[in-house]
């Protein structure tokens, strides 16, 4: 049995504390990235050289001593490997040329990926020798909703409609595009797996803007199709699901998914999403970030409540949203040690 906290809490043991990690707990608040960042080409330049990638993974271990380490990409470097054109600006975010009709969709190969994709794969070897003996390191994708909306939209959007459209009204096409991203996000994590990542998590920020048959057609049943893929290639390789705004489905998505972990977003309610995931199934969450922002008495009010709400059950501790470039990296130094203080 491993040593791991986020391993053992994974595998469904109830660790006290809670071990923790911060999604986007590498990036811009960080003094330590912005010197990275601005001496260094653009964000996919940063995400495929492996001395820059396995730095800034390693910064907020090494500042705050994390339980794991997620490896720094982003969930849009599978599309760019797939070929789809996707640039960073600064003060846009991602801008991608937007896959609407069949020849878009046919430009794509995903014959390309495991080759556009070797430098983060070395980047997971050189962590796996670098990283603390107790720090889990993490792997990860976008779950292929989330990437289909920005493959689809060319970038972000309040609402993703020519996305919801498109899975309505072109059902043939939206369904040949979620199937090239089941197969490459499988092969992609699988890979991840075999080069050393110990977790991976897929990310579905955008799961809970789907109607409910939507919502299992285009959230549960993907998911579900990788993760049996997965536990095939990689037996006990654990799993974590983020279904964003989807807090109120939790227990449906563990159940029917057979991730290992169900992460909750900020507005879910920890010991109700709880009380509806099987048993054994750990959570993971879900600190509002701007809690995080706020600091002192009430980031500790807040998490001494997600701690009451999760204790006797396996709980990693985490944001229930990525860590926002306006925080103080001192309130999360404090919340590290307040957690362990328990
Ligand atoms: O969590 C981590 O520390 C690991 C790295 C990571 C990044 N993005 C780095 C990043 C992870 C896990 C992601 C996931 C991601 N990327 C998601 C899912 C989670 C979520 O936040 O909802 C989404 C939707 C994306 C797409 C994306 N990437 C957007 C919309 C943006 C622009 C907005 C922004 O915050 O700038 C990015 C860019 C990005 N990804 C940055 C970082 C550190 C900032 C760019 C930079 O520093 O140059």
């Amino acid at each position: 049995m491993t040593e791991k906290p986020i391993l053992r809490a994974l595998a469904g043991d109830d660790v006290w504390p809670p071990p923790i990690w911060l999604m986007r707990q590498a990036g811009r608040y960080l003094p330590e990235y912005r010197a990275i960042r601005d001496s260094s080409g653009g964000f996919i330049a940063r995400c495929m050289t492996p001395d820059l990638a396995t730095e800034i993974t390693l910064q907020p271990i090494r500042r705050f001593g994390m339980d794991a380490a997620i490896l720094f990409s982003d969930i849009l470097i599978l599309p760019w490997a797939l070929g789809q054109d996707v640039a960073f600006k600064d003060g846009v975010g991602p801008v991608l040329s937007p896959i609407r009709d069949t020849a878009a969709l046919d430009r794509l190969d995903a014959e390309r990926v495991a080759g556009a994709t070797a430098p983060v794969l070395e980047t997971i070897r050189r962590l796996r020798l670098a990283l603390p003996e107790l720090c889990t390191l993490i792997g990860f994708c976008g779950s292929p909703f989330t990437v289909a909306c920005y493959m689809v939209e060319g970038g972000g959007s309040r609402d993703f409609c020519e996305t919801r459209a498109m899975a309505y009204g072109d059902p043939g096409l939206f369904a040949r595009l979620m199937e090239l991203l089941v197969r490459s996000t499988t092969d992609y994590l699988s890979a991840q797996i075999s080069a050393g990542a110990e977790a991976v998590m897929l990310f579905d920020t955008w799961a809970g803007m789907l109607s409910p048959s939507q919502f299992l057609r285009h959230v549960v049943a993907p998911t579900a199709r990788i993760v049996d893929a997965l536990n095939a290639r990689h037996p006990g390789v654990p799993v974590i699901g983020f279904p964003r705004l989807a807090g109120l489905y939790a227990g449906l998505y563990a159940e029917r998914t057979g991730v290992d972990c169900v992460a909750l977003d900020t507005g879910t309610d920890p010991a109700r999403a709880a009380a509806s995931v099987p048993d054994g199934v750990a959570v993971q969450g879900n600190l509002d970030p701007i809690a995080l922002i706020a600091g002192g008495a009430a980031m500790r009010t807040e998490t001494s409540s997600i701690l009451g709400a999760l204790r006797g059950r396996p709980h990693i501790f985490n944001l229930g949203h990525g860590i926002l470039p306006q925080t103080d990296p001192e309130h999360v130094a404090e919340l590290v040690g307040f957690l362990r203080s328990h």
